[in-house]
């Protein structure tokens, strides 16, 4: 082989160009993140662990993400889904429910964007009934409708425009809620030298 310097030559630069792309570049950005800023999450509650399992089950994970890009790399801040997210945002999330597939809008931080427990069950329930355009499926097997003059039970949520039916969530239906409304990871980041005190 008289020609071997060549192919000593270019193994050696492909792996070495790999190592600093694939190894040096990422840990220098990460290290540049971890030391900047960390996000003040508070951890689930139970009932909000729960709910984050009912929406494991139920694939919610396929049509939403829970992670917002960098305004250079997208143009999420103009959905006002919030600030960009931070590694530490999910430092009580596991499993991650990052999600790849925007089908639906971001959720990382819908728990500030929607507060309201009533529309996210009536959403649940029939998504069409609140956003004439939805695609996405309802989930009114987490519900039952009852008929009455009154409230048929605590929490039960009144069918708009429909008098006597209401709507009576399932106990994983206000897990799931609870879940949705802790989602706020647009809290403002403490710096890292505050947030080890
Ligand atoms: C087939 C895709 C699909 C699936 C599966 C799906 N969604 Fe959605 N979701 C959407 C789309 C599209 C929208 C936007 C239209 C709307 O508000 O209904 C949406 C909207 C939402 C919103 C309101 C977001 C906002 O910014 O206003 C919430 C909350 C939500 N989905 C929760 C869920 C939960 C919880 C599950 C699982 C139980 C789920 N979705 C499953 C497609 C989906």
């Amino acid at each position: 082989m008289n020609k071997a310097y060549i192919f000593v030559f270019g193994s050696t630069s492909t792996i070495a160009l790999s190592i600093f792309l694939f190894v040096l570049v990422p840990r220098m950005q990460i290290t540049e993140v971890n030391s900047e800023s960390i996000s003040a999450q508070t951890p689930y509650t139970d009932a909000e662990l729960r709910g984050r399992h009912v929406y494991i089950e139920n694939g919610c994970i396929y049509c939403h993400s829970q992670q917002v890009r960098d305004p250079v790399a997208g143009a999420d801040k103009q959905f006002g889904w919030g600030r960009p997210s931070l590694p530490s945002d999910y430092i009580y999330d596991k499993p991650h429910l990052l999600g790849t597939m925007r089908t639906g809008p971001d959720l990382s931080n819908i728990g500030s964007r929607q507060p309201s427990r009533d529309w996210h069950h009536l959403h649940l329930y029939n998504p069409r009934s609140l956003v004439s355009w939805s695609i996405m499926p309802g989930f009114s097997f987490l519900y039952d409708i009852s008929i009455s003059k009154e409230s048929p039970k605590e929490g039960a949520i009144r069918v708009p425009g429909a008098e006597d039916q209401w709507l009576v969530p399932h106990e994983e239906a206000e897990d799931l809620v609870s879940y949705l409304k802790s989602l706020k990871r647009d809290r403002e980041p403490m710096k890292a030298s505050e947030a080890i005190k």
